[in-house]
């Protein structure tokens, strides 16, 4: 009994010794922290009040680089302090020469912030942010940024504009590929990682760069996928689906925010006062500064907001946009208007006052110049090899008919088919200013190495994904005929993705759907490997084919890793962040939609093809659907299959009602019941029953990866509060109504394994 309590009190004095360790560690690095932004706001405040009008402007003013060039009038502007910041200059020379004149040279010595689209790698090209969000891994995605970060720092690149969080349900949009899907909650998850890879815990660590998290907002909301189009959104819905990632780029510490093109509800995001001042600063403190998107100040006179751009450069900083980013209205008219009374000089001031902060943050002033040795080299073996685990866990495994992959080591001969597998510069995907073709490892390569030169055999069949000419069919067979199998790479060019590339019919373009059926016909087992910025319309393929692996646009590692997916080295674990439509007519089709008040069922669908001739039509029993395409997408949401099988169970809840103060744990037992080693992404939906404003059927709350051996079984738990079932109600209060939830974990949004509570008051 002594014993016992002898113990019992170590374990306490343990606890408080170590409690007190961490809690005292822990507000150490608040004080250090308080204490450093107490440092750099006298010293932003001090360099402030030294500052006249026009270099005050000046700060504001974001131009591009001249391609390595000082020409003799930009070399003025920048002795004047006239520009604030430069994009797309990533010559280290260049860079830093500029950099001396700014710190050496003009006046008081500012120096400047040198920015770019660090979009999915730098160097070293991860897969696309889509792709990205495939993992739904978070510590793969921070690692993936810091890497990217790291990268573009050793070219003294300061500032990404990434991540982009912005939310869509529309794969004809070509930005969709930059994107991290449809989902609020795992848009902010992997948005706020991101946050984090780039910026690590100090902006002026040798590594650190500034995120930008962009488009604020709605921005994927464009109608009818096309880009820079208009967005319509409800206020509480613009907070509950579009605005929250953004909000957690914030929370995260994202230092600045871009302004969209898009007008939002008839107000163009970049004179969006609502946007950036009340909601940005006002809710939710943001302390960073707001950049404009590429001429976005003056496209508000092209969307018939402002009159000219004296007019725009007014609205524009009136509306709280900081910076302006190639356009350059602010240089012309800001001392105009500040004189006449129109602007006030205090917010110049407060906007100056934000982006003097972040230089100080980012030790621009103390360290000003970029010395690349001091960085680990670019494209080293730690970056490549996790940008080839990113893409191995990027890979969603659609279909897999009589486990037909992985594909034995042994196979005597293989046919690699379309010009998508030897595509280095395509495999990269789309925005990727410093990556290059020449350092990426084609699937072709890859799978030569691992089978050996005498294995394979390849033909493209079409010249390019785009191609319409079947002239090259006949080869194409040939291989075929030759082999135990066709790996067949099918999908679109990295070109046919990205901004402003955007597709009204998204089926495999030229004549693949025609290669598909012609290598079908040969009788040999085919695997479909699909490269695309976007969801393809691939519904008519899956029959043809016995299992199709979606690849995205992988990186630089596309060919290692999935050569490694094709032969089983690895197991497929990636799930869609975004849902696949049948036939795009369905559009916009995503999983947390309303419940309608005639919601389809299998049994409610009517098909045309059944309806009798004359058919009296009635209102009765009719559902929301098509009679054509039905109600349910191609693949759902969350959706991927793994080379084992994953067997859910015993899903428990810790209570049958809680307050709204408490919390409820939910929890289910997953076992590997296959025969590989593989990883699973547990998800926990949950639906909301009746509330003042109607809620989805179905919202991600929840997700975590786990890793089992074969026969493993593991638990997994996850904790609701109120604060996670909270929404904007129809006053735009944020609430969480006390009543009736169900949940549902499982390994996609279709999970059936379901419990649930009750909140009361
Ligand atoms: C894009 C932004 C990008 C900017 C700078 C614009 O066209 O919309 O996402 O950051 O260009 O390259």
């Amino acid at each position: 009994m002594k014993l016992f309590s002898h113990l019992f009190l170590f374990i306490i004095l343990f606890g408080c010794i170590f409690v007190n360790i961490i809690w005292g560690k822990k507000s150490i690095a608040r004080d250090v922290k308080h204490a450093q932004e107490g440092e750099i706001n006298k010293k932003t405040e001090a360099l402030l009040s030294r500052l006249t009008l026009r270099e005050k402007i000046g700060q504001m003013v974001q131009v591009n680089g001249q391609n390595g060039q000082i020409p003799d009038e930009f070399r003025t502007a920048i002795l004047n302090g006239s520009i604030g910041s430069i994009l797309n200059e990533v010559d280290v020379k260049t860079l830093n020469d500029i950099q001396r004149i700014a710190v050496e040279e003009s006046r008081l010595g500012i120096p400047i912030i040198f920015a770019r689209d660090v979009i999915h790698g730098f160097k070293t090209i991860f897969p696309i942010p889509l792709g990205l969000a495939a993992t739904w891994n978070p510590e793969l995605v921070e690692a993936g940024s810091r890497v990217a970060a790291t990268e573009a720092a050793t070219y003294g690149i300061r500032w990404t504009f990434a991540p982009m969080v912005d939310i869509t349900r529309d794969p004809r949009w070509g930005r969709i590929a930059e994107c991290l899907g449809e989902d609020p909650y795992l848009t902010s998850t992997l948005g706020a990682a991101m946050v984090r890879g780039f910026q690590g815990d100090d902006l002026s660590a040798p590594g650190s760069i500034a995120a930008c998290a962009k488009h604020f907002a709605a921005y994927g909301a464009a109608e009818g996928g096309r880009d820079y189009n208009t967005a319509s959104v409800p206020g509480n819905e613009l907070r509950d689906v579009y605005l929250k990632p953004f909000k957690a780029c914030v929370d995260a510490g994202a230092a600045t925010l871009m302004a969209a093109f898009n007008e939002i509800n008839g107000v163009p995001a970049t004179g969006n006062k609502f946007l950036l001042n009340d909601v940005l600063r006002g809710e939710w403190g943001f302390k960073g500064f707001v950049v404009s998107d590429w001429s976005s100040v003056t496209q508000l006179i092209t969307h018939g907001f402002s009159e000219n751009e004296k007019e725009a450069a007014c609205a524009a900083v009136k509306a709280g946009t900081d910076m302006e980013m190639a356009s350059t209205t602010y240089q012309t008219y800001i001392e105009e208007l500040v004189k006449e009374g129109r602007i006030n000089e205090e917010d110049i001031n407060q906007s100056v006052r934000r982006i003097l902060t972040l230089k100080y943050q980012l030790g621009l002033f103390d360290n000003p110049y970029t010395e690349p040795a001091a960085f680990p080299a670019v494209l080293n073996d730690n970056h490549k090899a996790l940008a080839k685990k990113a893409a191995i866990q990027s890979v969603v495994l659609l279909q897999n008919n009589k486990y037909i992959l992985p594909l034995s080591k042994d196979i005597q001969k293989v046919a690699v088919i379309g010009s998508l597998a030897d595509a280095p510069h395509d495999q990269l995907g789309t925005w990727i200013f410093d990556g290059h073709k020449k350092n990426s490892i084609t699937p072709l390569q890859a799978i030569t190495e691992f089978l050996g030169p005498s294995k394979v055999v390849f033909a493209k069949g079409l010249e390019i994904s785009r191609t319409r000419d079947t002239k090259g069919f006949q080869q194409a067979v040939d291989a075929a005929n030759v082999s135990d199998a066709i790996l067949l790479f099918l999908g679109e060019e990295s070109i046919l993705s990205g901004e402003s590339h955007c597709r009204a019919d998204i089926g495999l373009p030229g004549a693949q759907q025609q290669l598909v059926e012609t290598l079908a016909a040969t009788g040999k087992p085919v695997v479909a490997i699909i490269l695309a910025g976007r969801p393809l319309t691939i519904g008519s393929i899956l029959e043809k084919v016995d299992a199709v692996l979606y690849a995205w646009h992988p990186g630089t590692m596309a060919g290692p890793a999935i050569s490694d997916l094709i032969f089983g080295v690895e197991a497929p674990s990636g799930k869609l962040p975004v849902t696949f439509p049948l036939a795009v007519g369905q559009i916009p089709i995503y999983y947390s939609h309303k419940n309608t008040g005639k919601p389809a069922t299998k049994e409610s669908w009517q098909k045309m093809y059944d309806i009798p001739v004359e058919a009296f039509q009635l209102s009765i029993g009719n559902t929301s659907h098509y009679l054509d395409a039905g109600f349910e997408p191609l693949f759902p949401f969350g959706f991927g299959l793994s080379y084992t099988t994953f067997e859910y169970k015993n899903i428990k809840i810790s209570a049958g009602q809680i307050k709204m103060n408490e919390t409820v744990d939910i929890s289910t037992e997953i076992k590997n019941t296959g025969q590989f080693t593989g990883e699973e992404v547990v998800q926990l939906y949950v639906r909301d029953l009746f509330a003042d404003r109607t809620r989805p059927v179905r919202e991600l709350k929840g997700f975590q990866r786990v890793r089992l051996e074969p026969g493993e079984q593991k638990t997994v738990t996850f904790t609701l509060g109120a604060k996670d079932l909270s929404f904007y109600n129809r006053k735009m209060q944020q609430v969480t109504e006390p009543g009736k939830f169900f949940v549902w974990i499982g390994g996609n949004s279709n999970a059936d394994l379901k419990t649930e509570f009750e909140i009361i008051k």
